[in-house]
């Protein structure tokens, strides 16, 4: 287990698609996972992906119980995501703020669906399936995006909603994070 350098937002590595996992349960696999858990904690993270650290590999890791980062966020349960498949629920998508670790204190208004069905792996090879919304269905396709080199600035419809947390939300403002 290790702290591990996030890269940031202009590191080319960030925009390669990312590989399938095709070994699970192996020392590696676990390493990984247990350098994403150890990384994401150290920086307040609500997710976090391989290809952040640099592995090229597909694998989320996302869940908290409150974060200081989004503190009107629902609980999200602790998740490792290998080989996600997305399937959203509906047309319907929905704006909310999002940061990412790869952008260091910046925040920025993204549409996501706001339902959807992710299926996958967790490392050591069991399959499962959820349907969620909110602020977990954000955090999923936050994460999963990271593994097609897409960040959240490439989604936003308007940059002008696109900036620092300090000026976006000053202290003693209404906090609508
Ligand atoms: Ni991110």
């Amino acid at each position: 287990m290790a702290l591990r350098e996030v890269l940031k937002m202009g590191d080319a590595r960030l925009l390669a698609p990312s590989a399938p996992v095709c070994e699970f349960d192996t020392p590696q696999l676990h390493a990984l996972v247990a350098d994403l858990w150890d990384t994401m904690a150290a920086h307040d993270g609500a997710g976090l992906a391989a290809p952040q650290i640099g592995v090229n590999l597909q694998v989320v890791v996302f869940g908290f119980e409150s974060n200081a980062r989004y503190p009107e966020a629902e609980p999200v349960p602790h998740t490792v995501l290998v080989n996600p498949v997305l399937t959203p629920l509906g047309d319907e998508h929905e704006e909310g703020w999002e940061g990412c670790l790869s952008i260091p204190g910046m925040r920025g208004l993204v549409a996501r669906h706001p339902r959807l069905t992710y299926r996958g792996h967790d490392a050591f090879g069991h399959a499962f399936e959820r349907t969620v919304s909110g602020f977990h269905a954000r955090v999923v396709q936050h994460e999963t995006d990271h593994l097609r080199g897409v960040l959240y600035p490439m989604r936003m419809a308007d940059l002008r909603n696109f900036g620092y947390a300090e000026a976006l939300f000053p202290p003693g403002a209404a906090d609508t994070r």
